[in-house]
């Protein structure tokens, strides 16, 4: 069943304030960022200020700066080989430029990175750019929102996760609670049982111990225990470091980091007729109208936040879900491999295949795109949104350029000890399979197919040439490059990543 989100004649909320059709149509016409509703009330698409911010803008420096050694620091990955900043690389968008990353076990960085000690897999989504994260207005965590604040407390920490009661309390903004999360996963940063005692934990669900060990191990860094003190006062002088105050760091640290309101939209929202182009305006004016996409895209940030299915192809390993075993039974890997997204959170037949409207803002940086970064050109992304079905339908999974899995490792027990024995042929091209595995069968194509909420839409070449300009008008020139943010050394000793000298 289709559920349209065209054309509709509800208000298409933007910012805080809202815009009608007969407002939209003002948009094209409107002279510098303002225009006008139909009650006459001046309208603008909200700016960013201070107060839309964590800390209003301003958190302590003493924990931005102890953020930004965590963020880089592989000390936080079991097996002290991966960063934040690996994934979440501030010269590459804040993502890594690739549509499926390699996590702990790889080497080198963006489209570069490679298996050197070995993987279980590829990260199954795409690593989400974290521009203006640290915003208020977020209200969920990760592309199924599965991390969410828990009004009603049932669970102690005051939010809704998969650590469920295990999550501790202390985490007072949403951004910190997600922090406590990549270190916990086996191929993001933990690494696999055996290999070290924080993925043993893990692989053990004994989670609070791997947060812990991983404490102990910053409280054991002479300087790491002055930054604690410095940024938590309230630790005194005996208190350990505990995670959850590593987590409130790296969260007081992204609110900064990944600020972004300098866009010559943003110019133009603030009344600067001259920031964007013709084309963009146009554009702009398309995206609120004819081409429906603020409906979705809308605020500030140009999300609502909320979940939609709209028929992106599945590339890569997914996430186990699903009833298909057809992989099963044809490779001998014990897996199953849809991604079904927003479902696997709620169960609700309606979040099928839903994904949370990801923000705009700098999208000409944050590609790949989609939860699985399965198209890595704007405009495929673009107009896979006009006609959903058909360009599901006619999406080459063939031709995607995934990163070489060189050294696959597998797991095996023998006796009390664990083993990762490479994965060889034949076996590794059953492993292989994976990747394209749900695109090319029918089925499991038109469950995605039948779950998109996108009804088509028909624009001319240079409409969607003027959309295109208008997404380049989100882009905010201070973004492109944020390397200085990575500092030269972290109290660890290790090599911060990425290193700011790049390839190695
Ligand atoms: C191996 C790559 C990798 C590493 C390392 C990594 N991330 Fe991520 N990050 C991802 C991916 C992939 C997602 C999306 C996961 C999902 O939706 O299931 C994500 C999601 C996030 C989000 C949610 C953004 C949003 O819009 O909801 C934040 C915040 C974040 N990561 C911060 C961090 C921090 C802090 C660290 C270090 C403690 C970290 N990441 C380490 C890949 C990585
Ligand atoms: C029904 C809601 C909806 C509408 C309408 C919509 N989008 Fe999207 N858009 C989404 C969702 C959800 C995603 C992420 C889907 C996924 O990853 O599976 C997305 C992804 C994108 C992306 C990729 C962003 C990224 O970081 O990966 C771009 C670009 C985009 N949309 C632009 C547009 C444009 C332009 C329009 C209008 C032609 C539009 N969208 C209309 C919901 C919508």
């Amino acid at each position: 069943m289709q559920k349209s989100y065209r054309n509709q004649s509800t208000r298409t909320v933007l910012g805080r304030l809202v815009v009608t059709a007969s407002a939209i149509a003002l948009v094209a016409m409107s002279v510098g960022g303002v225009f006008q509703a139909d009650a006459g009330q001046k309208v603008l698409p909200g700016s960013l200020t201070d107060e839309d911010f964590l800390y209003d803008g301003a958190p302590p420096e003493a924990m931005v700066s102890l953020g930004r050694a965590l963020f880089f620091d592989p000390i936080l990955s079991g097996n002290r080989n991966i960063s934040c900043g690996t994934c979440h690389d501030p010269a590459r968008g804040s993502s890594d430029g690739v549509a499926l990353s390699i996590g702990e076990g790889g080497t080198g960085f963006g489209p570069e990175r490679r298996t050197a000690q070995g993987v279980t897999q590829r990260i199954p989504r795409n690593a989400q750019a974290l521009w203006n994260i640290g915003a208020r207005e977020y209200v969920s965590m990760f592309h199924d929102g599965r991390l969410e604040p828990d009004p009603h407390r049932i669970f102690q920490s005051g939010y809704w996760s998969p650590a469920r009661e295990d999550l501790p309390e202390g985490l007072d903004t949403l951004l910190a609670a997600q922090a406590m999360f990549p270190v916990l996963s086996a191929s993001e940063m933990a690494g696999q049982k055996g290999e070290n005692p924080v993925a043993t934990a893990v692989a053990e669900d004994r989670v609070g111990d791997a947060w812990d060990l991983l404490a102990a191990r910053l409280d054991a860094v002479p300087e790491y225990q002055d930054r604690f003190r410095h940024a938590f006062p309230e630790m005194g002088d005996d208190a350990p470091v505990s995670f959850v105050q590593a987590a409130r760091a790296l969260a007081a640290f992204q609110t900064v980091a990944f600020r972004s309101d300098q866009s010559p939209f943003d110019s133009w929202v603030a009344g600067d007729q001259t920031a964007l182009t013709a084309a963009q305006r146009r554009g702009f004016a398309l995206f609120l109208g004819k081409a429906g996409c603020g409906s979705c895209h809308s605020g500030t940030l140009l999300t609502d936040h909320g979940f939609h299915a709209i028929a992106v192809p599945q590339i890569g390993p997914g996430k186990g879900h699903g009833a298909d075993t057809g992989y099963w039974r044809a490779s001998g890997f014990k897996d199953r491999l849809e991604d079904e997204g927003r479902y696997r959170v709620t169960f609700d037949d309606a979040d099928l295949f839903a994904f949370r409207t990801p923000s705009l803002r700098n999208v000409a940086l944050t590609g790949p795109w989609g939860h699985n970064g399965a198209f890595d050109d704007l405009e495929a992304m673009v107009r896979h949104h006009l006609d959903s079905v058909a360009s599901l339908n006619a999406y080459d999974a063939t031709a995607i350029d995934l990163l070489p899995l060189d050294r696959v490792i597998e797991p095996k027990g023998e006796g009390s000890k664990l083993l990762f024995p490479l994965v060889g042929s034949p076996q590794r091209a059953a492993f292989d399979l994976r990747d394209t595995w749900v695109h090319r069968s029918e089925a499991l194509r038109n469950r995605i197919a039948e779950a998109s909420q996108l009804a088509p839409v028909s624009l001319s070449d240079r409409e969607v040439d003027a959309l295109l300009a208008f997404l380049h008008s989100l882009t905010d020139p201070t973004a492109v490059d944020r390397s200085h943010l990575i500092p030269d050394t972290v109290p660890s000793g290790l090599p911060p990543q990425p290193g700011r000298a790049r390839g190695g």
